[in-house]
């Protein structure tokens, strides 16, 4: 943790308590000028700070921060966000989580950055990252399944992403299959997962999630290959970004514990009530190939089953899934 969020934590830790410049400093071993340094920084991010001239500072308010302090403060899970890493800018959340993992980081470590300049969406393409507006997270999980299982905890994700939205802002979002939520028909969220793997046993899985919460229109990438939206646009009002990222957090965790004691089918079936497809007829593309049918709904690997006009059943694993007229 930097100074900063350090004297973030002391100030929830010891929420309504003056603090001293002296026992801040103490207590964290950095200087008085420090102290104050970092304390005029926070303010110029929104945190209001009373200063009383014999005893000290005060927080009375703070701004709607990612900082970790802020995040873990009341976020009461078992394992989902036990850890929370913060970076102001980086590249992607997901090559430091990798980074991370690498190193060991604990079963549920959450990565948040605030913006990010290499944000990776899925086929190589580019997310949009914008700073100050949105949610860009990446969670470490370690479970212990095997690799062909893995793609399993994209469902977990969608999940999780469109009870956040309901929970959150009222609003009814929907799953597109295999991994993107939607506002009225709309992309408003992107999820990408990444894993490290040996034959039989997952290392670990990086479950990779964008949501567009504050974005507005002038934001948006003009290439977009999607109808894309955010949070706000649909509500016509603000989200509280840190709410929403605890709401998150906490379903996951509910979710990734049932995954492990319950295997996939609850999420599965949790999943399946968000998605609108089923019983239509529908086409599916996937590089030059196309193929129709009526979808059945999900077979026990969250592969897509179609009925083929010729009665034939097929199992879909990738590819764009459209209604058809
Ligand atoms: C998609 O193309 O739909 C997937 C987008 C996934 C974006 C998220 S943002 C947080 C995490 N870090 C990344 O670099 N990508 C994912």
């Amino acid at each position: 943790m930097t100074t900063q969020q350090r004297i973030v934590h002391l100030f929830q830790e010891r929420f309504g308590e003056c603090l001293s410049g002296e026992e801040i400093s103490r207590l964290l071993g950095v200087t008085r000028s420090a102290v104050w340094k970092q304390i005029g920084l926070l303010r110029e991010r929104g945190y209001r700070i009373e200063a009383h001239p014999s005893r000290g500072y005060r927080l009375v308010a703070s701004p709607d921060s990612l900082l970790p302090a802020e995040v873990r403060g009341g976020l009461e899970t078992a394992v989902v966000g036990r850890e929370v890493v913060f970076f102001e800018q980086t590249d992607s959340t997901n090559t430091r989580a990798q980074e991370l993992a690498e190193q060991g980081a604990a079963d549920g470590t959450v990565v948040i950055a605030e913006s990010q300049s290499a944000g990776k969406g899925r086929l190589g393409r580019q997310w949009a990252s914008p700073a100050g507006v949105n949610l860009y997270t990446s969670v470490i999980l370690r479970p212990p399944i095997p690799p062909q299982s893995a793609p399993q905890l994209t469902f977990l994700s969608a999940v999780a992403v469109a009870w956040a939205v309901r929970d959150v802002c009222g609003l009814d979002a929907r799953v597109k299959w295999p991994n993107d939520v939607l506002l009225h028909g709309r992309k408003v969220a992107g999820l990408l997962n990444e894993m490290s793997a040996e034959s039989e046993k997952v290392h670990y899985v990086i479950l990779g999630i964008g949501v567009n919460l504050n974005m507005h229109s002038g934001q948006f990438p003009a290439e977009l290959r999607y109808p894309a939206t955010s949070v706000a646009i649909e509500k016509g009002e603000g989200v509280h970004r840190r709410r929403f990222a605890q709401t998150l957090y906490r379903h996951l965790d509910r979710l990734y514990r049932r995954y492990l004691d319950e295997g996939v089918a609850p999420i599965l079936r949790e999943w399946e009530a968000l998605f609108d497809l089923t019983g239509q007829i529908v086409e599916v593309g996937y590089l030059h190939n196309r193929i129709e049918g009526r979808v059945e709904g999900l077979d026990t690997d969250g592969a897509l089953l179609l009925r083929l006009e010729d009665g034939t059943r097929e199992r879909v694993l990738a590819g764009d899934v459209r209604p058809k007229g």
